[in-house]
């Protein structure tokens, strides 16, 4: 009996041990998150919508606070929002999205300064709606450059300075700033960027970077700008995808040919596409949009379990070369937080239904965010 007493005796006490060790080990080891296992890898980040920097999207905003490390707008700081008439700054909203990113101790990256995209009408014409002079454009790029970059001095880390200047052949985008200015547009806006604020990163960001043309014309571009003695940090790779294209043998050799350049490498505006794509468009030329067609939205009720599955395959595929070349890669951020955010629902074709990033229309988490995060915490 008394044995007995003892034994049990032990064995509570062998119990309790056994649980408040195994609470202990709880407390130390929270569930591990994406932010958390790629931590010593890349920044992982997300874009942020207007309904998540003023807290009204709180499901989403829960997601960004547990999962994201970096933050870019979606919108608020391109010209069209910013500086919408030629004396008027509308800071309104991007002071938000700098509050919220300062508030949650996140990395902040400006989007975008220069960009042919979103620039109200006002920047390159006079008052009798003739283009401006030469002068008059550079002036007017210098006065957007530097009131914007000197307002967020400090807390924006890094600033796409230039978005979208090189086509998929290699040539420059007959855009206004090129057609008024000439090549010289893309080093001024460098050197506008970097003397408002000589300690922030500055960066080149474009997408279809694996097409060969433009592989060449970002190199020899990033050159350019090196050659004059620019600073620009890294080039960035927008990861618009598709289940089809990219061929990832060519994106990796697009990141080694800018990493070879001695800049970092950043994939940014990252979400997969499972929809068509109209006239075997492929890229993220925000101007080549199509109607919306019934055939075209093929998965409005849900997406079938293969395509999910190949769906995950593939983002899987891609985030594996991103951890080959993590001493490479800076940054990995997504465009958009859930299913529900993408401007994949309505770019290239209007009202579809698309499955596009790492959380579904109920912010849950799809699989690949545990086959990330099991693969970046592997021993
Ligand atoms: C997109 C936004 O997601 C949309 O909400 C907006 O209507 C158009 O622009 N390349 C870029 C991003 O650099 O700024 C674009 O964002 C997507 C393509």
């Amino acid at each position: 009996m008394k044995t007995k007493v003892k034994n049990s005796i032990l064995a509570v006490a062998l119990a309790c041990f056994a649980l408040s060790g195994c609470a202990k080990k709880v407390d130390i080891e929270a569930p591990a998150t994406l932010k958390s296992a790629l931590e010593s890898k890349f920044y992982i980040g997300t874009a942020l919508n207007q309904s998540q920097f003023t807290g009204q999207d709180t499901a989403g905003i829960r997601i960004i606070k547990e999962q994201f490390s970096a933050v870019v707008p979606e919108n608020c700081m391109k010209s069209e929002v910013i500086h919408p008439e030629e004396n008027r700054y509308d800071f309104t909203q991007a002071d938000q999205f700098v509050a919220f990113g300062e508030a949650n101790n996140l990395f902040i990256t400006g989007h975008c300064l220069i960009w042919h995209s979103q620039t109200p009408p006002w920047f390159f014409v006079d008052a009798t709606g003739k283009d401006v002079s030469k002068e008059v454009l550079i002036e007017r790029m210098k006065n957007h450059i530097t009131t914007i970059v000197s307002r967020y001095k400090g807390k924006i880390k890094g600033w796409d300075v230039v978005n979208e200047a090189i086509m998929d052949d290699g040539s420059y985008r007959e855009s206004k700033f090129y057609t008024i200015i000439g090549e010289e547009f893309i080093p001024l806006a460098f050197q506008f960027a970097h003397e408002a604020d000589p300690d922030v990163e500055l960066y080149y960001n474009d997408y279809s970077m694996t097409f060969e043309g433009k592989r060449s014309g970002v190199v020899a571009l990033v050159k350019s700008l090196q050659e004059k003695g620019l600073r620009i940090d890294a080039v960035g790779m927008q990861g618009h995808i598709g289940m089809d294209y990219p061929e990832i043998d060519e994106f990796e050799k697009s990141l080694l040919a800018y990493a070879a350049l001695g800049v970092n490498v950043m994939i940014t505006e990252l979400d997969l596409t499972v929809l068509p794509h109209p006239g075997g468009h492929v890229g993220a030329d925000v101007a080549q949009t199509a109607e919306y067609k019934q055939e075209m939205n093929p998965y409005a009720d849900g997406l079938p379990a293969d395509v999910d599955a190949a769906w995950t395959a593939r983002f899987n595929d891609f985030f594996k070369l991103f951890f080959k070349h993590q001493d490479k890669i800076t940054r990995v951020t997504l465009w958009g937080v859930s299913d529900g955010d993408s401007w994949r629902n309505n770019w290239p074709v209007p009202g579809r239904t698309d499955y596009a990033l790492l959380f579904d229309r109920n912010h849950q988490p799809k699989p690949i965010v545990n086959l990330i995060i099991n693969e970046a915490t592997k021993k």
